[in-house]
């Protein structure tokens, strides 16, 4: 449809059709059958409205979108279709490794085809807008949501940012991809006390340095929606925030696309203490320019009154209506309104083999490699060994993570069935050997019964027998491989945890099996950074899997065997300790370093318990070759606009790898204080068996601006140092003046 043809239709709806668009109701309120009375009278929502509405959420599959769609356009004046938006966010139903695996694979390429693959299976499902890619930087374990994000670092995080925009939009006007609103804007990440839904406070400068360049990448690469986050900033709901929705996200970055608040965030704005009623909610998140209202009644029953008493201009509405037209216009909804989406499409789209082959790979370049004593990986498949598999993720298809709505299990491949791929039956023993977690009740909170729960307990007999069942099976054993975890329902949203260890019931377990001297390995699955200060000291071989999607069981088992070398760097760091959170590699230089030369002892920065540093740094992982960094290079002593930054790499084993080669920078003198260290580039290299590169990076100035005290975006002339490692520890380095 022409944009004229678009104002024409603007024009000639009601007030009460405009409305509607700027709406969003979930799948219960389009129930076909007649039951959609609950939940229309519980919210409070009128008839005239609900068959206005303008999109709905979280419903997918296309007999049930398309099912939706003609009944809702049978009644509709104006013929304007539904938006199907739903959460969609590393997988539709081939499940990719959870966004803080992704972000340990230091390939943002790689996830942009991850994210081709989700859009068009999401798009043969009947889905128009997926509420991703999260991009919110995190630097405290204890959020949940640490599982959504790649990680604490925000120029990697700005790197996928934009592949995953640009995989999810990939072909969008020839209905592959899907729309893609990127969240939770703004510095959600940043909850305080890793709480959910907690307040966020920090300076405009942190805020612009570090938390908005993801969300801005996701802008620029052109995604179509930004969703508004929960916390405040600077005191004010960012759904009611005008400095981070108009003049940042509008005005400063051009941004006239959708923006959508998240789930009933609008009238969360009384619960906050900023508005006395929804009347008062929908006032300010109208004024913020935030245009679609998921799941409250308050644009619903409170935007026409506001026009009435003349507090908000018709104007403003018919922006916000605007830009959902065009949305639906882009993506040709007038033209289809189920946007090609069919169950044959379905069909032959989900799942494909190829998406799985490619989920596979993603899955494996996820793995990080956290401990490999005397080398103990990767095993011998041949070597006519023992191999004891214990624990509850062995034997389990529950690989796929809180956030995988439409994702399913039994897609899904087990660490037992990829174990078995490579051994012979009788060197492969699988045991449960102890429950997941001590006590299933908190499940009641998600909605489980007590019969549910109770279901889910291994009575005391059951406990009993399973543990000395794999004791006696770890006597015959040479190799134990534990498949430790968190619950799915541990990690993700409403996720916070303040004892970030594996659940006691498994640690207690394993101490039973460890002392028994055999060779052991972990695999840690998690949706967030663990503790693994226990483990790091008793396990020979530790590799963090996360929750690896529907090809995890193949990945893992190809590492194990050797026949993918890990290649995974941390992009969180995980912490030696909860009570160092948030913990982060670019932390600030205080007046009192650890290392200060000028006082001893007590008086420096440091805990009287624990060490500063984390466990695994950030960018830290292992590979089974052996890798080593030498002369570190710059092209001069003085940058004026660039300066080359090379180093060589030398592979003295004899097998092949990738390597990912990371350069740091630190501002020594700045007119504010400045990181310690501060990612600027890397690069994920092929080194062949016993060959040497030589890996170059070319640092421009450009790279070197931030926020001066003045609050200029600029560099600031002066000593710099550049430092070139496999992780943000152990780095050469070098300093250069920029003049
Ligand atoms: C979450 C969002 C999600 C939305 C819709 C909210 O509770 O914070 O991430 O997109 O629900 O399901």
């Amino acid at each position: 449809m022409k944009e004229e043809k678009l104002q024409e239709l603007l024009h000639s709806l009601t007030w009460t059709e405009k409305v509607g668009q700027l709406v969003q109701l979930s799948g219960e309120f389009f129930n076909t059958s007649a039951l959609t009375v609950g939940p229309q009278q519980k919210l409070g929502i009128s008839d005239e409205i609900l068959s206005n509405v303008g999109s709905v959420l979280n419903v997918a599959g296309a007999a049930k979108t398309k099912e939706i769609q003609q009944t809702y356009l049978e009644k509709s004046r104006h013929q304007i279709p539904l938006l199907f938006m739903a959460d969609i966010i590393y997988g539709y139903r081939t499940v990719f490794p959870i966004p803080l695996g992704l972000g340990a694979s230091w390939n943002p390429d790689l996830i942009e085809e991850a994210y081709t693959i989700i859009g068009k299976e999401s798009q043969a499902g009947g889905a128009h807008v997926t509420f991703a890619p999260m991009v919110d930087l995190v630097r405290d374990a204890r959020w949940g949501r640490c599982l959504e994000s790649t990680g604490e670092d925000s120029l990697l995080n700005a790197a996928y940012a934009s592949a995953m925009v640009n995989g999810l939009q990939k072909n969008l006007d020839k209905q592959e991809g899907i729309a893609s609103c990127v969240k939770h804007f703004a510095a959600y990440g940043a909850a305080e006390a890793g709480r959910e839904y907690n307040t966020v406070d920090m300076s405009e400068r942190r805020l612009r340095q570090d938390y908005l360049p993801s969300y801005k990448s996701a802008v620029d690469a052109g995604c179509k929606m930004v969703m508004t986050s929960f916390n405040t900033y600077d005191g004010v709901p960012v759904t009611g925030n005008e400095f981070i929705l108009k003049d940042i996200l509008r005005e400063e970055w051009g941004f006239d696309g959708v923006i959508i608040s998240d789930y009933a965030a609008v009238r969360e704005l009384i619960d906050h203490g900023i508005a006395k009623d929804n009347k008062e909610a929908a006032y300010l998140a109208m004024k913020a320019t935030n245009d679609i209202d998921m799941k409250s009644p308050c644009y619903a029953n409170e935007l026409q009154p506001l026009l009435k008493d003349g507090r908000i201009d018709g104007e403003l509405i018919n922006q916000a209506v605007l830009r959902v037209l065009k949305l639906k216009n882009e993506l040709g909804l007038f033209e289809d309104p189920y946007r090609g989406a069919s169950e044959a499409k379905e069909k032959e789209t989900l799942l494909k083999e190829d998406h799985r082959a490619l989920a596979k790979k993603v899955a494996a370049e996820s793995v990080v490699l956290l401990k490999n004593k005397n080398n103990l990986l990767p095993l011998n498949p041949q070597a006519d060994e023992k191999i004891l598999l214990v624990g509850p993720y062995g034997d389990n298809q529950e690989l796929i993570g809180l956030w995988a709505v439409h994702g399913q299990t039994s897609d899904t491949v087990s660490i037992k069935a990829g174990l078995e791929s490579y051994l012979k039956p009788e060197n492969l023993c699988v045991e449960k050997g102890c429950d997941m977690l001590e006590s299933y009740d908190f499940l009641g909170e998600f909605g489980a019964t007590k019969d549910m729960i109770d279901s889910l307990s291994l009575s005391d007999e059951e406990k009993k027998t399973y543990l000395e069942s794999a004791l006696a099976a770890a006597e015959k054993a040479d190799t134990i491989i534990f498949a430790m975890g968190e619950h799915t329902m541990q990690s993700g949203e409403a996720g916070s945890r303040t004892d970030i260890r594996l659940p006691q019931i498994q640690r207690e377990f394993m101490k039973q099996l460890i002392v028994l001297n055999k060779k052991t390995i972990l695999l840690s699955i998690s949706g967030r950074p663990l503790v693994l200060t226990e483990e790091a000291e008793t396990i020979d071989a530790i590799l963090q899997v996360w929750f690896p999607g529907t090809e995890g069981g193949h990945a893992i088992a190809d590492i194990l065997f050797g026949q993918t070398n890990p290649s995974g760097r941390l992009s969180m760091s995980f912490p030696y300790s909860v009570g160092q959170l948030p913990i982060y590699y670019n932390e600030f230089k205080t007046g009192r370093p650890l290392t200060s030369a000028t006082h001893s002892g007590r008086f420096v920065s440091k805990y009287l318990d624990s060490p500063n540093a984390p466990l695994f740094p950030f960018g830290y992982g292992l590979s089974y070759s052996d890798i080593h960094y030498s002369g570190l290079t710059l092209s001069d002593t003085k940058m004026s606009e660039e300066l080359t930054i090379s180093v060589q790499i030398e592979n003295t084993s004899n097998r092949a790898c990738l390597e990912t080669v990371q350069l740091y920078i630190q501002d020594v003198v700045g007119s504010v204080v400045r990181p310690i260290k501060e990612l600027k580039q890397f690069k994920k290299v092929q080194i062949a068996e016993h060959a040497t590169v030589t890996v170059a990076f070319t640092l421009t100035r450009e790279e070197l601006k931030f926020y001066t005290c003045s609050m200029n975006y600029e560099a600031e002339n002066g000593t710099f140092i550049a430092f070139v490692g496999p992780n943000s520890t152990d780095t050469q380095e070098a300093a250069f003046e920029l003049v």
